[in-house]
């Protein structure tokens, strides 16, 4: 499926050094992914955020077109060292087609490390020249996940400090709700 703009292939390498890939469901993208952008490109001259879903079944909110317009929508600020694309199958399969050489994750707190280093542990067995960089989510973002944004947002509760303004118009046209008004008091 083709939902993205880029060129299949590999990421031309404008500024030297290593592309990498920072993969992900972005269901919905939240300030938290946003930050850990912003602290990749501190870092790599190109990142492609690659969002994952699965053809045949995808439990996501929104689909990979919706996921990927409002990345787009969100990231504007961060200018063309950051590319969104999407991708099926295996991950490290994904980075050696855009020749990525680093796979970026954020980590905010403990509970996310096992997740993580199993993970990376498993990539790292199928493609033992890729590798894992953790960056760490700013402290405000510690409890910030797309999980919990949609549970709150689903409730009518106030989800403005967790997602930009793109993904709180999306939330609210698909959930039907003022998502970030709060609700009415009677
Ligand atoms: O945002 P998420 O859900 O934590 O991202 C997880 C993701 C998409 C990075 C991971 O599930 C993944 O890499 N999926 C692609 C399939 C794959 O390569 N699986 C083996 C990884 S150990």
């Amino acid at each position: 499926m083709a939902v993205s703009g880029r060129k299949k292939g590999p990421v031309s390498p404008a500024v030297a050094g290593p592309v990498a890939v920072y993969p992900g469901s972005f269901d919905p993208i939240t300030n938290g992914h946003l930050d850990i952008v912003k602290r990749a490109l501190a870092v790599f001259p190109r990142v492609v955020l690659a969002v994952a879903f699965n053809p045949n079944k995808d439990s996501a909110l929104f689909t990979a077109e919706e996921r990927v317009a409002t990345i787009r929508e969100a990231l504007v600020e961060f200018g063309d060292r950051i590319e969104v694309d999407t991708f099926s199958g295996l991950l490290v399969d994904y980075a050696r087609r855009i020749e990525a050489a680093v796979v970026v994750r954020g980590l905010r707190a403990v509970s996310d490390f096992e997740y993580e280093f199993q993970m990376t542990m498993m990539n790292r067995h199928l493609a033992p020249a890729i590798e894992t960089v953790f960056l760490m989510a700013g402290a405000q973002y510690f409890y910030t996940s797309s999980r919990l944004v949609k549970e709150v947002a689903l409730f009518g509760g106030d989800v403005r400090a967790h997602v930009p303004p793109a993904v709180r118009r999306r939330l609210a046209a698909k959930l039907g709700t003022q998502t970030g008004r709060g609700r009415k008091r009677r």
